[in-house]
């Protein structure tokens, strides 16, 4: 068992959560990984509207009775989403903690909090972390330069950001971005973090309501397969490379505008993409953790493999190094 602060705030028994992912964090995924003994998350903007997304906690939690969360992604929009409305729902469902991401936290903190609702706060900086726990979040997700999707303009990754971040918090903080095996677990905690938060690793798991084709391309996928797009509009996302994706960054290096890729990069495109399995319809969201993933394991099996192959880290291969008993314990195949 490898107990953190982070299982002690939220009630789950492994370090670990997924993160929340468009079209993808539904009540299957969720529930698998809350019966995996770690915290995932529903994504309420994949809901159409907030009635939906009440309904869809109420499904998850009639395939679990373990903790599990809801995904608040609040970016900049023309037309944005009922987000307020969206966030009844979330305390009105009795959920008991939400994730927010993609701006700062604080407008929405204080009604969380008055519900008893923990807030994990995800972001990409150091500077941003520490405003999230000086506004009362309660944990902190911190995204490096490997993750899928938005992983910020600094472009600095896990290796520093995470004791980078470690070195100026209090509350507990989670690594994001590149962690999909114990290696990973292991190394996040040794970095300072309260363990890690995953995405492509759920995404390309047997639970995940994504077409199989998706999975196989991400199994068959190594760690150079993703491209970096809105960069000149301070936005990057990272996504699976294709040819849309592909045509996007040259389309935007070459001078495009928004307006100029509009059309490429419609959700409705990348849906697509998750539900019919057509993997050149849209961008679709993916990591260079993608180049760590070789199989489609059930996300029981992810989780408990993650957990024992760290265990097995700290509790044997790093000791032994340190007592100079090198060679005695292998490196995990
Ligand atoms: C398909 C997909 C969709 C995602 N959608 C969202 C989202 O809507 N909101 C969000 O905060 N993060 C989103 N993410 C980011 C993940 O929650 C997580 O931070 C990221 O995947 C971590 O990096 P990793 O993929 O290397 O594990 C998405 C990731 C993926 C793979």
């Amino acid at each position: 068992m490898l107990t953190t602060r982070f299982c002690e705030t939220f009630g789950v028994e492994h370090p670990i959560a997924q993160g929340g992912m468009q079209w993808v964090g539904r009540a299957e995924l969720v529930a698998a990984v809350a019966e995996a003994g770690a915290l995932g998350f529903l994504t309420a903007l994949t809901q159409p509207t907030p009635e939906a997304l009440d309904a869809e906690i109420r499904r998850c939690r009639e395939m679990t009775d373990k903790p599990f969360g809801v995904n608040l992604t609040i970016l900049p929009s023309i037309t944005p989403p009922p987000y307020d409305e969206y966030r009844r729902v979330i305390i009105e469902s009795g959920v008991g903690v939400v994730e927010t991401a993609g701006s700062n936290p604080a407008e929405h903190i204080p009604e969380f909090h008055r519900a008893g609702v923990k807030v994990l706060h995800k972001c990409t900086s150091v500077r941003h972390a520490v405003k999230a726990e000086e506004v009362g979040a309660d944990a902190v997700s911190i995204d490096g330069f490997e993750c899928a999707g938005h992983p910020g303009e600094d472009d600095v990754p896990g290796l520093v950001l995470i004791p980078a971040a470690a070195r100026r918090l209090s509350i507990p903080m989670i690594a994001s971005g590149g962690f999909a095996d114990g290696r990973g677990l292991a190394a996040a905690l040794a970095l300072g973090a309260d363990g890690v938060n995953m995405g492509s690793r759920f995404l390309c798991t047997v639970e995940s309501p994504v077409h199989r084709r998706v999975k196989e391309r991400i199994v068959a996928g190594t760690e150079k397969d993703t491209e970096l797009i809105f960069r000149s509009l301070r936005n990057t996302a990272r996504v699976a490379s294709n040819t849309v994706s592909r045509k996007v960054v040259e389309i935007l290096d070459g001078g495009g505008a928004f307006p100029d890729v509009r059309e490429l990069v419609a959700g409705a495109r990348g849906r697509k993409v998750f539900e019919e399995g057509d993997l050149e319809a849209g961008i679709w969201s993916v990591g260079l953790a993608q180049g760590l993933i070789d199989d489609i394991p059930t996300v029981r099996e992810a989780v408990d493999r993650i957990v024992a192959e760290a265990e097995d880290l700290v509790s044997r291969r790093l000791p032994a190094l340190a007592g100079g008993v090198r060679g005695d314990a292998a490196p995990p195949a």
